[in-house]
């Protein structure tokens, strides 16, 4: 193992013990090694803000740690079932929900995007860059060519009850780097045969959103992160 792999680890080691403190939950998320994590709060708060559709049953699609389907079970959802591709996240999102105490209400299961059946409310946080992964630990940040974006938007109603919502959680940092238009993001939206309710907006506190030295400063202090309420039209 090389030092670079071997620092990754102890870190992971120690943001696994000591968890990340999540505002909205008002309590601790333990990710598991490999497992994205919230240390950005800002999305997180966008998802407990939204005003909920339907108290009865959720869907998280690509819930990593978790987080999300836990802030909706706390917001009072009596059932959340949260999927991912990567059976550490599941892991993860298990331990996450038992420690919470949510257990009862969330669940996490292993799948390709959606589980199985409707829903109406349907969260998806995908990654937000549309680049190569070069690892299968990048695969939580990166989404070549915008894949699970537009695989979430094209399949969404095929999953939504009706009158159901879909909120899509995305920050335009893409669109900042060059690397998607916001006119393929509206299009993606339109061809799925969507409307767009409302978009809640956030800007983002972490610290490298202040920090002139890093070399994406000029896309990080411009973004914006956004829940797009979405509906079946
Ligand atoms: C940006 S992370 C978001 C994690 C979490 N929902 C959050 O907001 O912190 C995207 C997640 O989607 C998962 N993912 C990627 N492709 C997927 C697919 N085809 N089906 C299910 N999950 C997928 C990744 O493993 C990762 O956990």
């Amino acid at each position: 193992m090389s030092l670079h792999e071997l620092v990754g680890a102890i870190g992971a080691h120690q943001w696994r013990k000591n968890g990340v403190y999540v505002e909205a939950l008002q309590d601790r998320i333990h990710p598991h090694y490999g497992t994205f994590f919230p240390t950005r709060s800002e999305y997180v708060d966008l998802v407990a803000a939204a005003p909920l559709p339907s108290d009865t049953l959720a869907f998280d699609v690509g819930t990593g740690t978790g987080v999300l389907a836990a802030v909706l079970a706390r917001r009072g959802v009596k059932r959340v079932v949260a999927t991912d591709n990567e059976p550490r996240a599941i892991a993860c999102a298990t331990e996450n929900f038992r420690h919470l105490g949510v257990q009862d209400r969330a669940e996490a299961v292993l799948a390709d995007m959606f589980p199985a059946g409707r829903a109406p409310l349907v969260v998806c946080n995908p990654p937000w860059i549309p680049a190569t992964p070069h690892s299968s630990l990048d695969n939580a940040v990166y989404d070549p060519g915008s894949r699970m974006l537009f695989r979430f938007l094209t399949e969404l109603s095929g999953h939504l009850e009706p009158g159901g919502e879909g909120w899509l959680v995305l920050s335009d940092l893409a669109e900042h780097l060059g690397l998607r238009t916001r006119d393929q993001l509206l299009g993606a939206i339109d061809s799925a045969g969507l409307n767009v309710l409302d978009r809640l907006d956030t800007r983002p506190t972490h610290p490298k959103a202040s920090d002139r030295n890093d070399p994406l400063f000029a896309a990080r202090a411009a973004e914006v992160t956004s829940l797009w309420r979405l509906a079946v039209r």
